[in-house]
């Protein structure tokens, strides 16, 4: 409705150098079914990168994005990451990864987008109301596995480059995409691959774009935090076989009766962890953070109805938000080895192994988390005077990230977000982990943004994922906005125009 005026205000403001904003726009509008279409396409491939007899699926998925990137005249590079063993022992190809570049004009700077091209699994007799493949548009949303994690975000910034190349309007940065397969099961060979192309690839990159979350309400966000995750198995081990009637729970201490004795000590029932040390290293909870907290719209009923509970542990938003967000937590996943089939067998198993995690947030260190866990949990046992063993090992260590939300990239992301939704954004973080945004940061170094499009209620990861027409479209918008807005070329847009000053 205002666009006109903020059309005007931004050619007087750039002097000369005027931002095509309306025009852009309006090409993405009247493209907008074949982009719907382009999402169809790639949904209806089945790159779930956990089921290997997919594997064939996901390397022509890599292809397709490859075939578009090279359509679209970047310079694309395939990049080989190596094998995968299977449990079984076997080694199967890990799909590679796309690159592809948009410019190399060294007075610009590079951003560089990360996205993926696999996803969870999905079948229909999941409870999913459309064929998970078949992109549906039911009232505005297009559901389909993969549509807002990550596909329609990977579309939307290809969009957004062909939008500036089909209207000859120069890109204000250069543009880079890195594309994966592999990231729902872990990213197998990335991190590799970002050591052994740190000084190539990323070299000239000076930020790094990644749109792979989601808002927290209808109002669109910026994401400037995600937990990083300490994953532990504690396995008790018994006499030798299944103990059954003849020696049972009356002549041994259960294995079971240890591990869930000591499980019990991990976290209070008003959700206190318990580990001594652990919470030590936890960033205090600044005043300046509170105020972020409380600019953010969630409200606690919606919440409780929405997940089914009378009751939550923190009673405001701020806290609340705090305990998703940026404290550590204890969740308990699992038990292998224990009878979890239906009836009433009295086996007594011998060997059991939990499995349970503690979400990482400023400034825990993982090792020192792993020595902490592992000696609670043996000082516990040990108290117990149990013949039996206990062995603890720390499976995964995924350190938190978090940026600066008054960093210049993050300004640039409120004011893209202004010029599109004319609200501001809520700064939020993410209660999950994405494991490689930690690993660009201490790899390559370079700052780093997330930069969401996906609704809130997409049910990523779940049945009847979508993403609304609404996001998907003007989520195109807000990545043209963003390359104009991007730190680097508004720096550009400086340093010519001193230039221009300056006559050199
Ligand atoms: C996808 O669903 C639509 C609508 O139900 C149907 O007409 C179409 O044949 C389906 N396409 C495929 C490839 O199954
Ligand atoms: C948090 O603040 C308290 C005092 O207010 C201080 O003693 C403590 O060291 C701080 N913790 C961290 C991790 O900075
Ligand atoms: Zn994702």
């Amino acid at each position: 409705m205002n666009s006109v005026c903020v059309v005007v205000l931004v050619m007087l403001g750039a002097s000369g150098h005027s931002f095509r904003f309306k025009d852009l726009t309006d090409y993405v509008d009247k493209h907008q079914d074949h982009y719907v279409q382009a999402l169809r396409d790639w949904v209806s491939i089945e790159s779930d990168s956990s089921d290997v007899s997919k594997r064939a699926e996901l390397q022509r998925m890599m292809g397709v994005v490859e075939e578009k990137l090279r359509g679209m005249k970047g310079k694309v590079d395939v990049m080989d990451i190596g094998t995968q063993t299977l449990a079984d022992g076997s080694v199967v190809p890990l799909p590679k990864v796309v690159t592809a570049a948009f410019g190399d004009d060294e007075n610009k700077h590079t951003v560089c987008v990360y996205g993926h091209m696999d996803v969870q699994p999905a079948r229909r007799e999941d409870g999913w109301a459309t064929d998970p493949y078949n992109l549906t548009e039911i009232n505005g949303n297009l559901y389909g596995r993969g549509a807002s994690d990550n596909k329609a975000p990977v579309l939307a910034w290809i969009h957004a480059v062909e939008a500036y190349k089909a209207l000859n309007v120069e890109l204000p940065v250069n543009v880079k995409f890195l594309i994966e397969g592999m990231e729902e099961t872990g990213s197998d060979g990335l991190n590799a691959l970002v050591e052994a192309q740190r000084e190539e690839f990323f070299s000239d990159v000076g930020s790094i774009i990644i749109s792979d979350c989601s808002w927290q309400s209808s109002r669109p966000a910026l994401t400037y935090g995600t937990r990083g995750n300490c994953y532990f198995s504690a396995q008790v081990e018994g006499p030798r076989q299944d103990l059954h009637s003849g020696v049972d729970g009356g002549a041994v201490i259960e294995p079971m009766s240890d591990l869930i004795a000591i499980l019990n000590t991990l976290i209070s029932a008003s959700g206190q962890i318990l580990i001594p040390g652990v919470t030590d290293a936890v960033a205090n909870f600044t005043e300046e953070e509170r105020k972020i907290y409380e600019e953010v719209d969630f409200d606690l009923d919606t919440y409780k109805s929405t997940i089914g509970v009378d009751g939550l542990m923190y009673n405001n938003k701020v806290d609340l938000l705090a305990h998703l967000w940026r404290f550590p937590t204890v969740s308990i996943h699992g038990i292998e080895g224990a009878f979890s089939g239906p009836g009433t067998k009295t086996v007594i198993p011998a060997k059991v192994t939990a499995k349970f995690s503690i979400r990482q947030v400023p400034d825990m260190e993982p090792a020192v988390v792993e020595k902490q866990v592992t000696d609670h949990l043996h000082a516990v046992f040990q108290q117990r005077k149990s013949p039996n063993k206990l062995k603890v090992k720390m499976i995964i260590r995924a350190k938190p990230w978090l940026a600066d939300p008054k960093h210049a990239l993050y300004e640039a992301g409120k004011r893209a977000v202004k010029r599109v939704f004319s609200v501001e954004p809520e700064l939020i973080r993410e209660g999950g982990t994405i494991p490689i945004a930690r690993t660009f940061q201490d790899v390559t170094k370079k700052d780093i943004i997330m930069l969401p499009i996906g609704g809130f209620d997409d049910g990523l990861h779940s049945q009847n994922e979508k993403i609304s027409r609404y996001n998907y479209i003007e989520g195109t918008k807000l990545f043209i906005a963003y390359l104009h807005e991007h730190i680097g070329s508004q720096a550009n847009n400086i340093r010519s125009s001193s230039r221009a000053l300056t006559g050199s």
